[in-house]
């Protein structure tokens, strides 16, 4: 089975972005610590990142079979991005919103995100931690648990 691990804008710098707010793990320390979450149900990962809308979107309607589930942090598109929240509606699988910050905590702009009604869990300000959080969900909504 295959976990889509799925992050947007300027998370690919993830590691030297604002590390007092984002942490120092990269977007690959999280793909490791994520697959290590999953290795025991023998779940693989598939992590992709983009910057722009368009991709995240192409890359969510190909892997509607083949996937078991998604974690996505959707980085600024949780303002107002209102095509990735339309594929996400069409992904036929269970789904976790994360953030690495708590955008509660922070500018107005963050407080609401247009995906959020649609997922089955949101995991915000608990850093790196949050995607092992979701991953553990994901087996857990799966029945895959050990
Ligand atoms: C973020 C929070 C968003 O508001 C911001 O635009 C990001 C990162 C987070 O993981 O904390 O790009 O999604």
């Amino acid at each position: 089975s295959t976990l889509l691990l799925l992050n947007g804008p300027n998370l690919g710098i993830l590691g030297r972005r604002e590390p007092e707010i984002y942490g120092t793990d990269t977007l690959a320390d999280i793909e490791k610590a994520v697959a290590t979450e999953v290795s025991g149900a023998s779940w693989e990962v598939l992590s992709l990142q983009h910057d722009s809308e368009g991709d995240l979107v192409r890359d969510i309607n190909r892997h509607h079979s083949g996937t078991v589930g998604a974690i996505v942090n959707p980085g600024a598109l949780m303002i107002a991005g209102w095509s990735l929240r339309d594929a996400l509606a069409a992904y036929p699988q269970p789904w976790i919103e994360v953030h690495l910050s708590n955008v509660w905590a922070r500018e107005q702009f963050r407080h609401e995100s247009v995906i959020a009604p649609l997922a089955s869990g949101v995991v915000v300000g608990l850093g790196s931690l949050g995607y092992r959080l979701a991953a553990q969900a994901l087996l857990e909504l799966a029945g895959a648990n050990r």
